[in-house]
């Protein structure tokens, strides 16, 4: 039986600029099952990043309802929003959004931390992450020792580490070389399938779309 991980039901966006309403989402219909790895194409300003924001819980519907697991996020209150983000939700980002001063080991632990996690059971999953994403020799180095490739599997990582149910990239392979970008796919969809994580990536890239069980494409804001 299929479950629904998320579902978007009649949700709008639009942003204010200078006064005037931008649209970036106009009612916009979708159900996500959980382990889906769905591409969500289009083109750039067709509001991707916007629907995954939302879906992040990052930001708010105008209108609509979206539910995360069968819960109505629109319902939450920031602090509920916070908790269910750090324990249900990972982020894959464009620029790999990993903490500068940290080195590789404490990126991963981060979240567990957060979670209030006892430091020994932090440390053995983050040791079993790192090696999972073949990174277990770099966990003392810092973000800025590492490829652009590695740091995207740190980020990764991160994502894994705590279980998340489901994960939110948002174009993870714009500043990737092919070799790296297949890499990324390819653990992402490992995540997928041996988890039963739920991935949503945002990509214009074919060479991730290519690699996905399904496709939706938003054009001006609207899901075709
Ligand atoms: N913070 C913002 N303020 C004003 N307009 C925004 C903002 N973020 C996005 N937009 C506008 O919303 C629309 C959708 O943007 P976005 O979701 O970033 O699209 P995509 O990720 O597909 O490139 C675009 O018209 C964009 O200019
Ligand atoms: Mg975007």
């Amino acid at each position: 039986m299929r479950t629904a991980a998320v579902t978007i039901s009649g949700v709008s966006k639009a942003y204010v600029m200078g006064g005037n309403p931008v649209p970036a989402l106009r009612d916009v219909n979708l159900v996500i099952d959980a382990g889906d790895f769905v591409a969500l194409t289009g083109p750039s300003g067709s509001g991707k990043s916007t629907l995954l924001n939302l879906c992040g819980l990052l930001d708010r519907a105008d209108s609509g309802r979206i539910t995360l697991d069968n819960v109505d996020v629109s319902g939450l209150d920031s602090d509920q929003l916070t908790v269910l983000r750090r324990e249900r939700l990972g982020f894959v980002f464009q620029n790999f959004n990993l903490v500068p001063v940290m080195s590789v080991f404490e990126n991963v632990e981060f979240p567990l931390f957060l979670q209030g996690m006892p430091e020994a059971e932090r440390k053995d999953r983050v040791n079993r992450t790192l090696a999972r994403v073949g990174l277990e020799a770099f966990a003392k180095r810092r973000p800025d020792e590492l490829s652009g490739g590695q740091r995207q599997r740190v980020a990764i990582a991160r994502a894994l580490v705590k279980s998340a149910r489901v994960v939110i990239a948002d174009e993870p392979t714009a500043n990737l070389d092919s070799v790296n970008a297949a890499q990324v796919v390819d653990l992402m969809r490992a995540l997928a399938r041996d988890e039963g994580t739920t991935c949503i990536i945002a990509t214009h890239d074919p060479r991730v779309s290519d690699h996905c069980d399904r496709v939706v494409r938003l054009v001006d804001g609207v899901l075709q």
